[in-house]
C-alpha cells in the first residue's frame, strides 16, 4: 500500500512557494542590511601605509591617515559603526599594559582622527589591555595570574580615555567580573553618560582567535592560554549567567563571540534577555570561509552572506565582521 504524495503531506506542499524568485522574496523570513554590520580595523603606526596579515588575506592593518578614509568609505555605504584593534609597537608594551591609559596611544589618536573627519559613522573601542601587555593576555599579570580587580581598575580608566577621545561605545573584551559596572561608574563620574557599553558579555575560550592575534601581534608574546577568564565553550548556562550580570551592571548592548559555532548562544541570549544582541564573526571564522573559497572549494561570497544571514536568523541585531565593506558593497548592489 503506497501512499500518494498528497496523502502523505495532506496536500501541504512547501515548495509552492519556492517555485520563484519573487515568491521565495516574498515569505523570506530575515534580511541582512548594511545597518547590520560593523568593521573592525586594525591599526599600525606611520603614515599612508599598509600591512598585509597573513592569516587574513583581504585584511590590512592601516595607519590612522588611511583608517580615516576607510572610515569614509565604510560611511558612505552606511556602515553604521566601526571596532579598531591597534598593533602596539613591542617597546610601548610592558607586564601592566600601561599604555593603554595614554592619551595619545594609537586607538585613541585613530577615535580623535576618525572623529573630526566622519562625525557621522560611530566609534567602538576595546578597554581590554592584550594590545598593550608584553604578554598578550587581556589583563594585568602578577605571578602567572591574571588578577582581576587591579586589571578592572585599569581597564575602566582606559575606557574614560578612549571616551575623551571620543568613542562612542566602549566594547570590553577582557571578561574580567565586574568591569561593566566599574566602566559604567567611571565614564558617569567622569561625564560620559551618553557613552554605551557594548558587553563582549560571552567570550569563549576559542580556538578561532589566531589570526586576528597576529594581527594585533600578540601571538608571538602570549603565553598560556585564556581560559581562566573566558568561557569554557561547553557552557551555555554560565554564558546566560554572564550575560545576566553583564545587562544588571549597565550593559547597553552585548555581544556573542566567537560567531557561527555559537549560534546556539545568539539565539538564547537574545529569547532570554531582549537586549540589543550582537555578534562577533571572528579572525578564524573568515579564515576558514578565505581560505575555502581562494582553493575554489567553496564559492567565498555566497557563503559570506549566507554566514552573515545566519546571524540575522539567529536573532542578532548586528554583526562585527571583517567582511563588512566587502558585504555592504554587495548589498548596495
Ligand atoms: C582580546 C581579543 C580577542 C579578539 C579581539 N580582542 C581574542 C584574543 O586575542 O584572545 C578576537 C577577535 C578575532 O579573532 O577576530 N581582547
Amino acid at each position: 500500500m503506497t501512499r500518494s504524495v498528497d496523502e502523505i503531506t495532506g496536500g501541504k506542499r512547501l515548495r509552492r512557494m519556492r517555485k520563484a524568485d519573487w515568491s521565495r522574496r516574498l515569505v523570506r523570513e530575515t534580511e541582512l542590511t548594511t545597518s547590520d554590520l560593523i568593521w573592525p580595523i586594525f591599526l599600525i603606526e606611520g603614515e599612508n601605509r599598509t600591512e598585509a596579515i597573513a592569516a587574513m588575506p583581504g585584511v590590512e592593518r592601516l595607519t590612522v591617515d588611511l583608517a580615516v578614509k576607510a572610515a569614509e568609505e565604510a560611511a558612505k555605504l552606511g556602515i553604521p559603526a566601526i571596532a579598531t584593534f591597534p598593533n602596539v609597537a613591542m617597546e610601548k608594551r610592558d607586564t601592566t599594559g600601561s599604555h593603554s591609559l595614554d592619551a595619545d596611544n594609537l586607538i585613541n589618536r585613530a577615535t580623535r582622527a576618525i572623529k573630526a573627519a566622519v562625525p557621522e559613522i560611530g566609534i567602538i573601542t576595546d578597554a581590554a589591555l592584550d594590545p598593550f601587555t608584553d604578554h598578550g593576555h587581556d589583563g594585568i599579570l602578577r605571578d602567572g595570574i591574571i588578577v582581576n580587580d587591579e586589571s578592572v581598575a585599569q581597564i575602566a580608566k582606559a575606557a574614560v580615555g578612549q571616551a575623551e577621545a571620543g568613542a562612542d561605545i566602549i566594547a570590553p573584551s577582557d571578561m574580567m567580573d565586574g568591569r561593566i559596572g566599574a566602566i559604567r561608574d567611571a565614564l558617569d563620574a567622569a561625564g560620559f553618560q551618553d557613552v554605551a557599553i557594548m558587553s563582549y558579555a560571552t567570550k569563549f575560550a576559542s580556538a578561532c582567535y589566531g589570526p586576528y592575534r597576529e594581527a594585533i601581534g600578540t601571538s608571538g608574546l602570549l603565553k598560556g592560554d585564556k581560559k581562566t577568564y573566558y568561557i569554557d565553550p561547553a557552557n551555555t548556562e554560565e554564558a546566560l549567567r554572564e550575560t545576566e550580570a553583564d545587562i544588571a551592571e549597565g550593559a547597553d548592548m552585548v555581544m556573542v563571540k566567537p560567531g557561527l559555532p555559537y549560534l546556539d548562544i545568539c539565539h538564547r541570549v537574545k529569547e532570554t534577555f531582549q537586549i540589543p544582541t550582537y555578534v562577533y564573526q571572528v579572525s578564524g571564522e573568515y579564515a576558514m570561509i578565505e581560505a575555502a573559497a581562494a582553493n575554489g572549494w567553496i564559492d567565498g561570497e555566497r557563503v559570506m552572506m549566507e554566514s552573515l544571514l545566519a546571524f540575522k536568523r539567529a536573532g542578532c541585531d548586528g554583526i562585527l565582521t571583517y567582511f563588512a565593506l566587502r558585504a555592504a558593497r554587495l548589498l548596495k548592489g
